[in-house]
């Protein structure tokens, strides 16, 4: 089996996500039914003049849009020094991000950074929060990098993410892996989900206190099993691959799946997922 690579990883992920900016990543925030993620975020920013927030992994920035609207809403002729700095490795995602800030008169609050997470410096105690929703899973070196994170940020202030709970109730993954086998990941590649205990130790590896979890639910529908495949074919390139043409024995075997086991009364399809969000005081 072939060695882990972190950097290969990384550009793989950059081009994943480039690729998957518009398309794909529309489509899965469309199909999420309530921002529940956004919902804990937006509970624990400190507003106040001049707040520095970092959105690690920020993608086209839905959640970080709605944290800097709350900020702006805020903000007094005093405290137009405040920013939401968003990092993220894809420059496409960074371009969406960037047309909607502007779209919605947040360009003055709004920082982006095309940037590896694990290669961010902005200083000692420059941040007072830092958040990252769904992305620091994709992180291979976490305790090194939320060590180096905890130094950005002010002492006293909040480091929050959301992450997905475990594989089996996360269905919008585990409708598709119970249909077909993806391929087994070099050992050591950051995995997507149940990584609960892995984030904790490593706060607490990092110096972080008060390291606290509570879960909650996102639920994704779509119109039916057709645009199901064709959302996770977009994010996971190995299901694309091993279904095939639209029809093969494969693909009929997911869709029939998909509707015995998450299809409502209104004939749609509805996949439940457990979220974790952490909380830690650095
Ligand atoms: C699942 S998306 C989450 C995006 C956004 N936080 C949201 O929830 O809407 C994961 C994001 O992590 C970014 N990413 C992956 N590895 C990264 C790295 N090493 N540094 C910065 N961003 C990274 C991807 O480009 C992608 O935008």
């Amino acid at each position: 089996m072939n060695q882990f690579d972190p950097d290969k990883f990384k550009q793989e992920q950059k081009a994943r996500w480039n690729q998957g900016a518009r398309s794909t990543w529309t489509l899965w925030k469309e199909t999420q039914v309530e921002d529940t993620p956004a919902k804990f975020f937006l509970e624990l920013v400190p507003v106040r003049p001049g707040v520095k927030v970092l959105d690690l992994a920020c993608g086209s920035g839905e959640t970080s849009l709605q944290v800097a609207q709350l900020i702006s809403s805020h903000l007094t002729t005093d405290s137009k020094d405040a920013k939401i700095v968003c990092v993220d490795i894809s420059d496409e995602m960074l371009r969406v991000l960037n047309q909607r800030a502007q779209e919605r008169g947040l360009s003055d609050i709004v920082e982006t950074c095309c940037e590896d997470a694990e290669k961010v410096d902005f200083g000692p105690h420059y941040f007072d929060m830092v958040m990252s929703q769904f992305g620091v899973m994709f992180l291979p070196h976490l305790p090194e990098d939320l060590a180096n994170i905890r130094k950005m940020m002010r002492p006293g202030s909040l480091f929050c993410c959301v992450i997905w709970g475990e594989e089996k109730d996360c269905h919008i993954f585990y409708a598709a892996r119970s249909v077909v086998n993806p391929p087994p990941p070099p050992p050591g590649t950051p995995v997507s989900y149940g990584t609960k205990d892995k984030v904790m130790q490593a706060l607490r590896k990092a110096e972080f206190s008060d390291v606290k979890a509570v879960e909650f639910q996102v639920v994704h529908e779509t119109k039916d099993a057709e645009e199901y495949i064709t959302l996770m074919s977009g994010v996971n390139k190995w299901l694309e691959k091993s279904l095939g043409e639209k029809g093969s024995e494969l693909w009929q075997k997911l869709v029939e799946y998909c509707n015995s086991n998450y299809r409502t009364s209104r004939g749609t399809l509805q996949f439940p997922n457990v979220c974790v969000g952490i909380t830690a005081v650095a």
